[in-house]
């Protein structure tokens, strides 16, 4: 069995590579669905669907631990994706994990009383960060800002523009005393020193590219009848639905080399993904 990691595209990298980093002998298959890139403002039943294909595409990959790096996927499609396989036995020995709890843990561990976040359309209006705090400790304050801009600015070269886009978005936030700023996105790790610019250093940022890998590797202790049945061979195996030129030389540029990234057919006919070669 391996650890299956699914973003909607590029950001999702971030996370495998650090997890990598982390759990250096793991094997990863990572799925990007570039096929629909971006999900942030898409409606929930959109992703559901397109998240439900990749799950069960990692699945039939042997991937039996799987985590949604996306946080729009985590905000939206992991209750019921969780609700929809894993109470059949026929899944009972397979776990899907998201991504906003344990940041809400780690900003709690930090001890964080004033929260900063900023995330997709679709993460913000879902107000799934609000809500998984008010059950973890309804004491601490969350004040989150939509910047739906960024993802196409980071996935379209508009390095230019996003020093003043993300001086109009994080201008609200700073205004609340907030202490830690949350990433709320796959992609946000890549604007860490622009974000900076603008916070300053009093603020703490946290993001998932460091938060996720520890927390994967408290779950695989506190897990070993998952943790040993994952084989270590350190492979990396990367999938997309869509490749393009601009996707492969982000990967490389992300992984510091060239990659080989598959992309999986789509089949009308059972639905899924289907990979062309293994
Ligand atoms: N991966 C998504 C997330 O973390 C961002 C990109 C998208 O909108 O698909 O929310």
């Amino acid at each position: 069995m391996k650890l299956g990691i699914f973003d909607s595209g590029l950001g999702g990298l971030l996370i495998a590579k650090s997890v990598r980093e982390h759990i250096p002998d793991i094997d990863i298959i990572y799925f990007g669905d570039t096929l629909h890139l971006p999900y942030g403002n898409r409606s929930k039943e959109a992703i559901y669907e397109y998240s439900r294909r990749a799950i069960e595409f990692l699945f039939a990959q042997d991937c039996n631990l799987i985590i949604t790096a996306c946080n729009t996927v985590s905000a939206s499609a992991l209750r019921k994706l969780q609700q929809d396989y894993l109470p059949d036995s026929k899944y009972s020995y397979r776990r899907i994990l998201g991504v906003v709890v344990p940041t809400l843990e780690c900003a709690l561990d930090d001890g964080y009383k004033s929260i900063g976040l900023i995330a997709t359309n679709y993460t913000i209006n879902s107000n799934a960060y609000k809500e998984e705090l008010q059950k973890l400790d309804p004491q601490i304050k969350i004040f989150q800002e939509n910047t739906p801009l960024l993802v196409p600015l980071i996935e379209h070269d508009g390095g230019q523009w996003l020093p003043s886009v993300l001086k109009r978005y994080l201008t609200p936030l700073l205004k609340h005393d907030i202490e830690c700023l949350i990433l709320g996105c796959t992609h946000y790790p890549f604007l860490k020193s622009e974000i900076r610019k603008i916070i300053g250093n009093d603020i703490s940022l946290l993001a998932q590219d460091e938060i996720i890998p520890k927390k994967l590797k408290l779950y695989l202790e506190n897990h070993p009848e998952i943790a040993d049945k994952i084989s270590r061979h350190a492979k990396s195996e990367f999938i997309v639905s869509d490749i393009t030129k601009n996707y492969t030389q982000c990967a490389y540029k992300i992984y510091a080399q060239e990659i080989d990234i598959e992309c999986a057919d789509f089949s009308v006919e059972t639905n899924t993904y289907i990979r062309k070669a293994i």
